[in-house]
């Protein structure tokens, strides 16, 4: 019998790579950069599944071109923002995502950030190579401490639940807020406040929310004019829930201290971007879940959404549960 076909959008690791290659005949974006539109048009026609990444614009003009065919598109991310779900939901087409795998190292990531802004690490590192360190001086790079310090996180879903489980071990307080909780989570010390509090009084604010039409922009030049000038911003979500001309503008007046970005507004950020020109501002190539381990485990669980798609059955995670009633 013949293998259904998918179009898978890159090199994912073998984990998953491995299982969609014996269950199907796939066609395999090899290239370091991502197919461009015509060539993601051109690629799914006919395709059974799309096993697609985050650079991937996947609307119904994708879906359409593929074909009535198309069973499952599975998103080797937890995000799905580049995917039109509703188009999706419309079509009858089920979605995966790769929720819980990359929570822990997501957090680790936005905490190395948070201690990395707020004590000036890779700007201490560009002065001891730039030849300026002279002597141990006491008012040397002075930063933010952690003890005692109020960490507030936008959401509180699993990935903001796991920073503030990381906050406890540092003695911080924490703070949260999020509209979308419905069930208190009793067995974490953290306290839900509105968004003015949450701004007003965090000492390191750490973005844990998925990119909508709502959080676009939520940290515009209005939230941060609300921040502490002491505060250390973190944004391991997506680039665009910050306002990145706010920021600049905030961060060289030094209204905010500083800033921790695995993502940015547009990716990867031009090389002559004026962010790049402050020092109070670490910029990392989304990378929060980027450990080996990790990264094993989104694509073996991207393949396990891809396959169960592909054979009719309920994906394991699936963020359009609609599709099945
Ligand atoms: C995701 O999965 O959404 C992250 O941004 C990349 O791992």
């Amino acid at each position: 019998m013949a293998k259904p076909k998918v179009f898978v959008a890159r090199i994912i690791p073998d984990k998953g790579l491995d299982i969609v290659r014996d269950f199907c005949d796939v066609d395999l974006w090899s290239d370091e950069l991502p197919p461009n539109r015509a060539e993601v048009l051109q690629h799914v026609q006919g395709v059974d599944g799309i096993l697609s990444l985050l650079t991937d614009r996947i609307d119904g003009e994708v879906m359409d071109a593929a074909g009535g065919q198309l069973k499952v598109i599975s998103n080797h991310a937890v995000g799905f923002d580049n995917i039109d779900v509703n188009a999706a939901t419309a079509r009858n087409i089920p979605v995966g995502n790769t929720p819980e795998v990359l929570t822990d190292a997501t957090a680790d990531f936005a905490f190395t950030l948070m201690m990395s802004a707020g004590r000036r690490v890779l700007e201490a590192d560009r002065y001891v190579r730039a030849g300026k360190w002279k002597t141990w001086g006491p008012m040397l790079l002075l930063g933010t401490e952690m003890k005692g310090a109020t960490l507030g996180l936008v959401g509180f879903g699993r990935i903001g639940k796991a920073m503030a489980r990381r906050a406890t071990g540092f003695d911080m307080r924490v703070i949260y807020y999020d509209p979308n909780e419905t069930k208190a989570d009793t067995g974490i010390k953290a306290t839900r406040v509105d968004f003015e509090t949450l701004l007003a009084e965090s000492d390191f604010l750490s973005l844990h929310t998925p990119l909508t039409a709502d959080t676009r922009h939520l940290i515009d030049s209005e939230a941060l004019s609300k921040m502490k000038p002491t505060a250390v911003l973190v944004n391991t979500s997506r680039g665009p829930v910050v306002d990145m001309d706010a920021l600049y503008d905030a961060l060289k007046a030094k209204r905010l201290f500083a800033a921790g970005l695995d993502v940015t507004e547009p990716e990867p950020l031009p090389s002559d971007h004026r962010l790049l020109t402050l020092d109070n501002v670490i910029i990392m190539p989304h990378i929060a879940s980027a450990s080996t381990a990790t990264r094993d485990k989104m694509s073996w669980m991207a393949a396990q959404n891809l396959i169960a798609g592909l054979k009719g059955e309920r994906l394991p995670n699936c963020v359009n549960p609609q599709v099945y009633t």
